[in-house]
């Protein structure tokens, strides 16, 4: 069984039919890249394996567990992370009081124990050393690593990343694209949305391209990428028609 299992995915707005029928099946250890123009549906498809919207059809199954299923909504939650283009810090804890927060308050955790992991997590994205800085003190780059290292603090079993270097200076976006290669690498299971077909190619294992709600193409990166089956992902790609 697939780590993410998804049947005939709809959601609408309005008249809209923002996410039109989706199949996809990710793996456990998979990196699943994203691509699509803006208003394909990519972030709709995110927030609905998130739980943070709703379908208005099909399925959604995470780890064995359904999402809709309210029983064990928790269980759910702890499966899955998300890490946003706006990092969402809290403003008034440290770093490591951010990263922290979640394994006291959800967890029920330990003080030391949670100030362990989480600079376990920050040595993992290079910025141990700002553990007692406050977010305002950091560039967006460090900010990134705090929310992803934040992500992985739950160790969850998926990690749903929505265009997370595109607020970012160019150099910093490198620092966090390096923190995602080492994840990927280390067997994380993620879903990148990204627009930067380079890093696509360099960090996944499969793409998938969202056209109009549905999957257009999906398959082996090289594949996709190189060698488009369709005019869209041809055009959307600056293929020469
Ligand atoms: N809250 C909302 N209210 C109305 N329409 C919405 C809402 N959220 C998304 N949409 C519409 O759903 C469609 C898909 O939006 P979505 O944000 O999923 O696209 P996207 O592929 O992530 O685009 P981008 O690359 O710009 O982030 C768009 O047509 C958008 O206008
Ligand atoms: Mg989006």
């Amino acid at each position: 069984m697939a780590l993410l299992e998804i049947q005939a995915l709809r959601r609408r707005i309005g008249g809209n039919e923002v996410l039109a029928g989706i199949d996809l099946d990710v793996e456990a250890g998979e990196v699943l890249a994203l691509i699509g123009r803006s208003g394909s549906g990519k972030s709709s498809l995110l927030r609905c394996i998130g739980g943070l919207d709703t379908a208005d059809g099909g399925r959604i199954v995470v780890d064995g567990i359904g999402i809709g299923d309210a029983a064990r909504k928790r269980d759910l939650r702890e499966r899955i992370g998300m890490v946003f283009q706006s990092f969402n810090l809290f403003p008034h804890l440290s770093v490591e009081g951010n990263v922290t927060l979640a394994l006291r308050k959800v967890r029920g955790m330990a003080k030391a124990e949670a100030r362990e992991i989480a600079h376990a997590m920050l040595e993992k994205v290079g910025i141990a050393d700002k553990a007692g800085a406050y977010p305002r003190a950091l560039s967006g780059g460090q900010m990134q690593r705090v929310a992803i290292a934040r992500s992985l603090a739950l160790q969850p079993r998926l990690l749903l990343l929505d265009e997370v270097t595109s607020a970012l200076d160019p150099e910093m976006v490198r620092e966090v694209q390096n923190v995602l290669t080492l994840l990927a690498a280390e067997g994380v299971t993620m879903i990148l949305v990204t627009h930067e077909i380079d890093f696509a190619r360099a960090a996944s294992r499969r793409v998938a391209f969202l056209h109009k709600g549905r999957i257009g193409e999906i398959g082996p990166t090289k594949q996709v990428l190189d060698t488009p089956a369709t005019a869209e992902l041809r055009e959307f790609l600056g293929f020469r028609l």
